[in-house]
C-alpha cells in the first residue's frame, strides 16, 4: 500500500476483537522500532510489553497503571506494552532533550507496521508514571512515557455506549495551513 495511504489508515480504536497479536508480528513491531531515526543514534526507546497468552502477570501489572477510563476499553486487549526513553545520553551523561521525540519515532514506526499487518495500536498518556517506576523498577535515568495497547480493532458491540460513540465519530485534523508557513511568526 502507498505508504501516505496507510498513513491515513491508521488509527486509535477502543473496541477490540478477542483475537491475540502472534508472537511473529510482535516481533516485527520491535523490529520496526530498531530502525527509527534518533539523535546521535543513541536509541533511548525502552519497552515492557505483558502478553496475555504468555506473561498475564505482566499484562496484569501495565493494565494496574492505566486510569479508569483507558481501563474500561483496553481489558480487551491482548497486549499492553509500557514505553519508556532514556534521559540522558549514554556516551556523556548530558541531558538528551530529545529522548521522548525519538521513542515517538521508533512508536510512529510500531503504529505503522501494526496497520500494515493488519491490526492496530492505541497509545495512552493516561497512566500512573510513578506507579510505573516503582512496580517496575524503573531506574531514574528512565522516563516512563505512555502505554500501548495492541490488540485488532472492531466494533465487537459489548462496548460501553460512550466509548461506542467515540468510536464510530468522525476523525478530525488540521488544515495544513494551521501549521505548515512558509514565513516567520508575526510579532506581536
Ligand atoms: C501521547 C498520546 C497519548 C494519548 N493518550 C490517550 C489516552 O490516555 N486515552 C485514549 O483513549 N487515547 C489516547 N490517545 C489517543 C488519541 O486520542 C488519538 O491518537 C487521537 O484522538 C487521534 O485519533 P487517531 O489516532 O485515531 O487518529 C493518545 C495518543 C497519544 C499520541
Amino acid at each position: 500500500m502507498d505508504i501516505l495511504e496507510l498513513i491515513k489508515k491508521r488509527r486509535s480504536p477502543r473496541g477490540f476483537w478477542d483475537k491475540d497479536i502472534s508472537d511473529e508480528d510482535l516481533e516485527k513491531l520491535f523490529e520496526a522500532a530498531r530502525w527509527a531515526a534518533s539523535s546521535y543514534n543513541s536509541q533511548p526507546w525502552r519497552f515492557i510489553y505483558g502478553k496475555k497468552s504468555k506473561n498475564p502477570e505482566v499484562f496484569d501489572s501495565i493494565f494496574s497503571i492505566l486510569t479508569e477510563f483507558n481501563q474500561a476499553w483496553a481489558k480487551a486487549v491482548p497486549v499492553l506494552i509500557l514505553s519508556m526513553a532514556t534521559n540522558k545520553y549514554e556516551a556523556n551523561g548530558q541531558d538528551y532533550k530529545h529522548s521522548w521525540h525519538d521513542l515517538g519515532l521508533a512508536v510512529a514506526n510500531i503504529a505503522l507496521t501494526a496497520e500494515s499487518l493488519g491490526f492496530n495500536v492505541h497509545i495512552m498518556g493516561g497512566f500512573d508514571a510513578d506507579k510505573a517506576r516503582e512496580i517496575f523498577n524503573i531506574p531514574d535515568n528512565i522516563d516512563p512515557v505512555s502505554v500501548i495497547a495492541l490488540g485488532y480493532g472492531g466494533l465487537p458491540g459489548n462496548l460501553p455506549l460512550d466509548i461506542y460513540k467515540m468510536e464510530i465519530a468522525p476523525r478530525i485534523r488540521k488544515e495544513i495551513s494551521e501549521f505548515a508557513f512558509d514565513k516567520p511568526f508575526t510579532k506581536i
